[in-house]
């Protein structure tokens, strides 16, 4: 079986494996009793493992993944408490502007349109789009899409890269929903012909779901993760230092392999923008 390895624009191989999800973090850091720390909340979109999720394989109510293993090295850096919450991804630059959020993490890229409402760290990860439909149903580029009924998650940027494809490909039906698990859902009772979600999600999803394939399609517009902050939020670049930091010393790395695998399955019929380079790390 071929297998590529492929390094998506700069940052690192992203794909992921969570079949079985290990080692998961606490997602809050309250059961310091500083009376100084001050409390910060992250509200997340947990329905899009490796990045956020509830490990329910623990049992617990917990949110866990990438993102929030980030957001607890930059807390702990930073002297910070964390409180996580949740929201759909829909309403969380709403819950920024309602000061009902800090700072948001969900795996969320930083666009134009998002920029007038929001501040943005640097990027931290990178993902590419895919479509995801039956095996055997040949959707592979977005011109196979023509006359399909495609999903798509509600105000993420895979619904705006839908309509830019539906300007081009002919009668496009779009289908945005609000969590990705329904529109996965949707797909397998093919309500839906297929969907546009990213590279690093669309792989944990396929693992549980054989009946599934995805093949990488070209971005359409800005891709990867920075994390959302108030508009003039002096945080960003606190923040900005604990990411660097990160890079540098390699924490980043190793969450990113504590959660994602380096490689993508057989099949990938697109290549990716970025040119292809060895993996930073096998
Ligand atoms: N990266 C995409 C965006 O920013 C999708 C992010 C979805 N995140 C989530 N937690 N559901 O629009």
């Amino acid at each position: 079986m071929k297998r590529r390895k492929l390094i998506l624009s700069g940052l690192f191989a992203v794909s992921l494996a969570t079949t079985t999800i290990v080692g998961c973090s606490n997602q809050s850091a309250s059961n310091s009793n500083d009376p100084n720390k001050k409390l910060l909340t992250l509200v997340t979109s947990p329905d899009y493992p490796p990045y956020e999720f509830y490990d329910t394989a623990s049992g617990g109510r917990t949110i866990v993944g990438f993102d929030i293993d980030i957001a607890n090295y930059i807390a702990k850096e930073l002297g910070l408490e964390l409180k996580v919450q949740e929201s759909d991804f829909n309403g969380l630059i709403p819950a920024i502007q309602a000061n009902r959020a800090d700072f948001v993490m969900a795996g969320m890229t930083p666009t134009d349109e998002r920029k007038k409402n929001v501040d943005f760290s640097t990027l931290y990860f990178q993902a590419q789009d895919t479509i995801v439909a039956p095996v055997g149903s040949n959707l592979k580029k977005p011109e196979d899409l023509a006359g399909k009924r495609v999903g798509v998650q509600l105000g993420s940027i895979q619904e705006g890269n839908a309509k830019k494809i539906a300007e081009k490909v002919k009668g496009i039906e779009i289908k945005p929903l609000n969590k990705i698990p329904e529109i996965v859902q949707e797909v397998k009772a093919k309500r839906i012909d297929g969907a546009i979600i990213e590279n690093t999600i669309a792989e944990g999803f396929l693992k549980a779901n054989p009946d599934l394939e995805f093949t990488l399609i070209p971005n359409e517009g800005p891709s990867g993760s920075a994390i959302a902050f108030p508009k003039g939020s002096p945080r960003v670049a606190d923040f900005n230092k604990v990411l660097q930091k990160m890079k540098e010393n390699g924490e980043l790395d190793r969450l990113a392999k504590k959660w994602f695998s380096q490689s993508i399955p057989p099949s990938p019929a697109a290549s990716p923008s970025a040119s292809p380079s060895p993996s930073p790390s096998k």
